[in-house]
């Protein structure tokens, strides 16, 4: 059986007096978490205090998006090999935020997923479609392409050392979280593609639903048989909410529901 994570995605929310608290609670709480992984990926500051707070802990963390080069002149820019000597497990690789408001093509995301996966980390590999995309019946050729520019550059099995990430960008920071069934066909679209190229790995491939996924909706979600876990933003800032998320993903492991 697929194992279950569910990861926290700050943005650029956070103070170090807030995290202390959010961090102590998180560590605290999945100390008896069964069968489900928690993560937190913090803005790169607060990696030091991630590990501090989370070492020897159940809790991994990781950074929210990585160069796509190694050391040199490249201002501004945070290397993998960073992250790994700040504990990172995970790193999210072509967030939505980062690809339309930075102009991150699917080609530098395939670039910054090979720099995460040399260094050792697992990136999470985020894929998904604008609202325009969906209506227009686009959405499974945009996240071909977005797997593809990985695949092809990286080979399919680097996808076995990672981790994907469906997140709708109308679901996004909106309250508009995609129905269990729109999301688990995009999930299957997902695990489908990648299957073409390896069957096996596709079918062991951790896939997280992303999209304003609070602790009302995460049992649905996780419910359905391609999803497994997610990917929380607002919600992940709020220590008693993401918990019963990490919660409803160890429930699913317990009780797998068959759709
Ligand atoms: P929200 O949960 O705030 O919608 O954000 C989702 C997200 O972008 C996680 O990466």
């Amino acid at each position: 059986m697929r194992s279950k994570l569910v990861a926290g995605n700050w943005k650029s929310n956070g103070d170090l007096a807030a995290n202390e608290a959010l961090l102590g609670h998180i560590r605290a709480a999945a100390a008896d978490l069964q069968g489900a992984t928690c993560a937190v990926c913090v803005p790169y500051p607060y990696l030091f205090q991630a590990r501090q707070v989370l070492a020897d802990s159940t809790v991994a963390w990781g950074g929210q998006d990585v160069s796509q080069f190694g050391a040199g002149a490249y201002t501004g820019a945070v290397t993998a090999v960073m992250l790994r000597e700040f504990g990172c497990r995970y790193v999210l690789v072509g967030h939505s935020e980062r690809r339309s408001i930075y102009g991150e093509t699917n080609d530098v995301v395939a670039a910054k997923f090979g720099a995460a996966l040399q260094a050792g980390l697992t990136p999470i590999l985020c894929v998904g479609e604008t609202l325009q995309e969906r209506e227009t019946g686009a959405m499974e050729q945009v996240i071909a392409a977005q797997l593809d520019a990985v695949i092809e550059t990286k080979g399919v099995a680097a996808l076995g050392s990672a981790v994907v990430a469906y997140e709708p960008v109308w679901a996004i920071g909106t309250g508009k979280t995609a129905t269990p069934q729109q999301a688990q066909a995009a999930h299957a679209f997902i695990r489908a593609r990648i299957a073409t190229h390896d069957a096996a790995l596709a079918s062991n491939l951790v896939i997280l639903y992303g999209g304003s996924v609070k602790a009302a909706n995460a049992g649905e979600l996780f419910a359905m048989s391609d999803i497994d876990g997610g990917l929380i933003g607002g919600a992940a800032l709020l220590a008693e909410e993401f918990m019963a998320i990490c919660r409803a993903a160890e429930r699913k492991q317990q009780a797998p529901v068959q759709v």
